[in-house]
């Protein structure tokens, strides 16, 4: 049908980029009609050769060879989906400098770099999308920049690791310890090549940047975000949460709607009815709240070879429509027209945070255990909303378990820290604070 068309250059043939060019081959006809163009896969540049055999790519599609792609003044549009810093930055920064738009997954290099990167395609006058760096198949990037656009964000709180909320969902419904449920996750395929990264909330930490900087135009550094992962939750602080009304859950949490810029990563105790508290398993969302459009959720699959390839496909038709258009309209990356200078935004730090928390103090079983703790806490103008006290045996003491009003990061930490050096308390407190 169509005469014209916009030749797609693909770097890495891994478990999304294999979907990637399935999709691109498989769907040509309709992506065709989508476009009025063709979308053709040009060239695919991994070096795994045996990755072209399985994807049965086109004769002459497959090149061991990145730089046939990035030299190729034919290529139009690069997708680069090797993930990691480096040689993608490179790779990226030579596609924007030979004038090729540019679509990447890439959520780590994005978090790091993202300024750097959207400068130089800017100066460029090319486009940088990355849909599929947060949130999988969910169109969470398009709906921030551009359907909300309107809008004043003042609050995020995402579920953005599908590795960490299938297992916390695991051991909520089964009981079972993080360790158990940690290598079934894995086998699912969504995991990172380093587990920690899941695990102890750097990938949602990379996620939550991206959405900061697309909220408020500004790329917070990623050491400014206080990052927390789920290694240490146990099965008896999902159980007594669930006791106190609570799930479990990894949050990425974004305020600004009381003064400062708040951006953290932490598990969080989520009211079992609120939206976040039935998305289970390896299913991600997004809770946004906008001052004209009041609460949005954006939920779906967040990893996983065919949800992001439909994520990483959507932004290549709109390179493409770009390109046909002559350019025109396309929207800047982080929806701005104007990218805020003044370097990286300012975030609250963690001691500033006001919120309830969960503690779990292991104790002797003694008389005047509690009224103890309960005297350091009032020192420190914490309330007590809350106390679960059965004698289970934890492994050298009893589990106190208390839900608090809310609370200043600062009090809590110092609360704490003399609550732990008490003789009656036998290991360090578990603290989970309250979404
Ligand atoms: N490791 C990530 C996850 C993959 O588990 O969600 C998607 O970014």
């Amino acid at each position: 049908m169509a005469e014209r068309s916009v030749k797609v250059g693909l770097i890495g043939l891994g478990v999304v980029g294999g979907g990637v060019a399935r999709l691109l081959l498989e769907e040509k006809e309709r992506l065709a009609e989508v476009l009025g163009a063709e979308l053709q896969l040009a060239r695919a540049a991994d070096l795994d050769e045996k990755l072209a055999g399985e994807l049965a790519l086109p004769a002459g599609v497959y090149t061991a060879e990145v730089n046939a792609i990035l030299d190729d003044p034919a290529i139009d549009i690069v997708v680069e989906l090797i993930g990691g810093l480096e040689p993608a930055k490179s790779f990226i920064l030579k596609a924007i400098a030979g004038g090729k738009q540019v679509v990447t997954a890439n959520k780590a290099l994005l978090a790091h770099h993202g300024a750097e990167l959207f400068a130089a395609a800017r100066q460029k006058g090319v486009g940088v999308a990355f849909e599929a760096s947060v949130g999988g198949g969910i169109p969470l990037i398009r709906s921030l920049r551009e359907s909300l656009a309107a809008n004043r964000i003042n609050a995020c709180l995402g579920i953005l690791n599908g590795t960490c909320n299938f297992i916390l969902t695991k051991m909520t419904a089964e009981g079972a310890s993080f360790q158990d449920v940690l290598k079934e996750a894995q086998a699912r395929g969504f995991a990172e090549a380093d587990p920690a990264f899941d695990v102890e909330g750097i990938d949602t930490a990379h996620k939550l940047a991206i959405v900061t900087a697309l909220v408020t135009g500004a790329q917070p550094r990623l050491e400014d975000i206080p990052t927390e992962g789920i290694s240490r939750l146990t099965p008896l602080d999902i159980q007594f949460a669930g006791e106190f009304g609570y799930k479990v859950k990894l949050l990425a949490l974004f305020n600004q709607d009381g003064g400062g810029v708040e951006a953290r990563v932490h598990p969080a105790l989520v009211p079992r009815d609120h939206v976040l508290a039935s998305v289970d398993g390896a299913f991600n969302a997004l809770h946004i709240n906008g001052d004209w459009v009041g609460d949005v959720l954006l939920y779906g699959l967040g990893a996983g070879r065919r949800p992001t390839a439909s994520a990483v496909v959507g932004d290549i038709l709109e390179m493409a429509r770009g390109i046909l258009g002559g350019g025109r309209g396309q929207t800047p990356p982080l929806g701005r027209a104007g990218l805020k200078n003044g370097g990286p935004l300012a975030l609250k730090p963690l001691s500033e945070a006001v919120c309830q928390y969960y503690f779990r103090f292991t104790a002797l079983d003694k008389p005047g255990v509690l009224a103890a703790i309960a005297k350091v806490l009032a020192e420190h103008r914490i309330s007590i909303e809350a106390v679960i006290q059965k004698g289970r045996e934890t492994g050298g003491g009893v589990p106190i378990v208390m839900l608090t009003h809310e609370a200043r990061e600062a009090s809590v930490q110092a609360a704490l820290e003399i609550i732990d050096g008490l003789e009656v308390i036998s290991q360090p407190t578990m603290l989970i604070r309250k979404a």
